[in-house]
């Protein structure tokens, strides 16, 4: 019988983020400033297809509806299509969605769908080429907008873009990004930069609240949408006059983690409650074999018990995170 995963706020989880790298092409200054440096405490091998087949197969056992690939650059697994494929085999799933920088789009992505993924996230964090490679450090801009391009013509009805909000980087910028958006169905969701164990001095110098863009859009008649179940945490606004969204992810506002709804898990197999400070329980050594589901299944609720209320960001806790590129924002 399918249970659904509660904890003991009476959250239930429907949602799995499931990194399978922690390698990174890109070297965004909010996350990899200095780019992708192999041999640190994560550097194992990555889960591979039979753990990542039997880690989702027993989520999905567990009420799992969505999965999120993540890294890390997903993409960067020669096996990506394969890791697709994997996660398709569960009936339960309905949603399989990837976070990317989106460098391998254009090339890759109409095989991804075909393989059985539903949805694309894709960072853009400016719509200027000069500054997107300032930002990423990779001179990539329009390889990214040929790759969403190439979303859309692969049959994807709508492309989520994440920006992250950094103050006198990209936030006098909302004009591009609305005239951008006014003819395509792109949700371009506004993330509040976040404090990571290496992103202090970045922090201090450019977060800004999403708070500010939202009474921006309400004066210009944008409009607040009800969330829907799987939706996750964005506070999400319409316009009759455009076809694309603007979503506000908003973690430091009160009440954040009362709508969480997505467990983690990380590229070497380790169950995380929380983005931030929790050290993550150990799942890969009962994925070696499928005799180890029932096991698994009750380690997983077992660990569900303890997940605590909020995240204290609040009070400067970054937990472990030294950076998101371990467990994929
Ligand atoms: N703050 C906010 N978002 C971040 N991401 C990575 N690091 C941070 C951070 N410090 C998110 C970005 C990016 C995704 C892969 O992870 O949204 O698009
Ligand atoms: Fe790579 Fe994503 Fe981190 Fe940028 S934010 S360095 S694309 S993992």
């Amino acid at each position: 019988m399918v249970s659904q995963l509660t904890d003991a706020f009476a959250r239930k989880f429907y949602y799995l983020r499931l990194s399978i790298t922690d390698v990174c092409n890109f070297r965004c200054t909010y996350c990899l400033p200095d780019g992708y440096k192999p041999g640190g405490v994560t550097n194992k091998s990555f889960l591979n297809l039979d753990e990542i087949r039997r880690v989702t197969r027993t989520f999905a056992a567990l009420g799992t509806e969505k999965v999120r690939l993540t890294g890390g650059e997903p993409s960067l697994r020669r096996d990506f299509t394969d890791v697709i494929a994997a996660v398709r085999e569960n009936a339960a799933i309905r949603q399989i969605a990837v976070t990317t920088n989106g460098y391998r789009l254009a090339r890759d992505v109409a095989q991804w769908r075909d393989a059985g993924l539903t949805a694309i996230n894709v960072s853009v964090d400016s719509l200027d080429a000069r500054q997107f490679h300032a930002i990423t450090g990779q001179d990539k801009f329009h390889q990214v907008m040929a790759g969403i391009d190439a979303a859309f013509d692969a049959g994807f009805e709508r492309v989520k873009v994440n920006t992250v909000l950094m103050r006198d980087v990209n936030h006098h910028q909302l004009d591009t990004f609305l005239n951008w958006i006014q003819p395509r169905p792109i949700q371009l969701r506004f993330i509040e930069l976040m404090e990571t164990g290496e992103g202090s001095e970045l922090f201090r110098k450019h977060h800004l609240s999403g708070a500010v863009l939202r009474d921006e859009l309400l004066r210009r008649g944008w409009i607040r949408q009800l969330r829907s179940r799987s939706d996750g945490p964005a506070q999400v606004f319409c316009h009759p006059d455009y076809a694309g969204e603007i979503g506000l992810i908003m973690p430091y506002e009160k009440d954040f983690c009362a709508s969480c709804n997505r467990l983690r898990v990380s590229s070497v197999g380790k169950l995380h409650l929380c983005l931030f400070g929790d050290g993550g329980v150990d799942l890969r050594e009962l994925l070696q074999d499928d005799s180890q589901q029932a096991a698994l299944e009750a380690r997983i609720a077992g660990a569900l018990s303890h997940k605590k209320q909020t995240h204290f960001l609040h009070q400067g806790n970054t937990g472990i995170t030294q950076n998101l590129s371990y467990i994929g924002g």
